[in-house]
């Protein structure tokens, strides 16, 4: 094995333990005579606080465990204390490599790196792996089990747990604004482009069964067999308070008020015929996890971003993100606070935004300033049309 200095041992410990590919360290081959410490450690990143902690497990003779929580720092400051006088050897597992460390008798450094052929998922840096799930794994749920997510037993299947993830996150949001609902009548909510609505069915299953609301729910979709089959899973959970409708976004009958107007992956253009229908409608909140937006694509322009438009790739990341960007600001110029936020881990989904909005009260300065923000960003960039604005603008005309 090729040997390395001290120092580059270090260095090769701080980059790891500072950088973002580490997935775990253990530290093992204890010296004799240091029994009084734990017989070896396994060291993983967790996210506690949006903060990233790296949590050293001890096992001690008869496996068993201790945890501690450290920051980066503190934990450079331990291995430095334990790898050498105290334990022979570590083993690194990083997305991108593998690397064997290991204390000769004579105490040379011997290093081993061996590159992955292909990076490593990323691990759970969730600190309880069991997260505390709205609707959780264990617990037979009857909307889950209906939807084909979650077999009778409450187990959920696996290839169902993308979207078992995704509908218990985007409940958390719906639960986190629940102040926001009325109580003295049944609370109205559209789910726009609902596909198979295990977002409606969850979102019912929230207010009602969990909130003790009243509801008064529509889920929409244009795809004729998407829409039987949630008639006919609403059937099956003889629900009565969930109406679905067969129809485009843009031609949907919508009545006021609307207290929750929801959609998860409403492709490209559909994300703006929700939110200008949300608008007309005065939804109060809106949640919409938009996806594939090619509309800008071709429209962004800048001569100073030209580094970066000249790839493919950063141009649709950027033309999305300006996308979703330029569609808060019109929701800010007509009167809600709105926000783009992370809706469920990069490493889950590269479809990972959340715009919430909520409306607020009108205040035509605040607006204007807002609607002059939209046309500067949209000048700077070149973009000439952009189809929320149009709708929005129709809906002033028949208004
Ligand atoms: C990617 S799927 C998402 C389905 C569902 N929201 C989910 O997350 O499981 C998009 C759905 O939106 C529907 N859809 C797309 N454009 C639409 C439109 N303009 N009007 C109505 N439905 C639309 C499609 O038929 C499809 O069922």
């Amino acid at each position: 094995m090729p040997v390395i200095t001290q120092n580059e041992l270090w260095k090769i410990l701080e980059e790891q333990f500072c950088g973002d590919v580490l997935q775990s360290v253990s530290l093992t081959g204890i010296r004799s005579g240091k029994e009084e410490f734990p017989q070896k450690y396994l060291v993983r990143p967790i996210v506690i606080k949006k903060e990233v902690r790296l949590q050293w497990t001890a096992y001690d003779l008869q496996s068993r465990q201790t945890h501690e929580n450290l920051s980066r720092k503190k934990s450079l400051e331990k291995i430095k204390l334990l790898l050498g006088p105290v334990y022979r050897s570590a083993h690194l597992k990083t997305m991108l490599e593998d690397l064997q460390i290991h204390f000769t008798k004579k105490e040379k450094v011997q290093l081993r790196r061996h590159q992955l052929k292909e990076p490593a998922q990323a691990v759970s840096r969730e600190h309880d792996a069991q997260k505390k799930y709205l609707f959780p794994e264990g617990t037979p749920c009857p909307f889950l089990i209906a939807t084909g997510v979650m077999a009778p037993s409450g187990k959920v299947h696996r290839a169902m747990y993308r979207k078992f993830r995704q509908i218990n996150r985007f409940a958390e949001f719906v639960y986190d604004l629940r102040e926001h609902f009325p109580s003295d009548r049944p609370v109205r909510v559209v789910d726009y482009g609902c596909g198979k609505s295990y977002l409606t069915f969850a979102v019912r299953h929230l207010l009602v069964e969990k909130l003790g609301l009243e509801v008064e729910m529509l889920g929409l979709d244009a795809n004729q067999e998407v829409i039987a089959s949630c008639l006919r899973t609403q059937k099956e959970l003889r629900l009565n308070d969930i109406r679905f409708e067969l129809a485009q976004i843009s031609e949907a009958k919508l009545e006021p008020p609307i207290d929750l107007a929801i959609w998860l992956h409403a492709c490209d253009t559909a994300t703006d015929d929700a939110l200008a229908r949300s608008v007309q409608c005065e939804a109060h909140i809106i949640l919409a996890s938009p996806c594939c937006q090619h509309e800008l694509f071709k429209q962004v322009n800048s001569q100073a971003l030209q580094p970066l438009l000249k790839h493919g790739i950063l141009r649709e990341r950027f033309a999305a993100m300006v996308t979703d960007a330029l569609r808060s600001q019109l929701l800010e110029s007509v009167g809600y606070r709105s926000q783009i936020i992370e809706f469920i881990d990069l490493e889950h989904t590269a479809k990972n935004l959340l715009l919430r909005a909520i409306r607020s009260d009108m205040n035509p300065q605040r607006q204007s300033e807002a609607q002059a923000t939209y046309e500067s960003m949209k000048k700077s960039l070149g973009i000439e049309r952009f189809h929320l604005e149009k709708l929005l603008c129709k809906n002033d005309r028949v208004s």
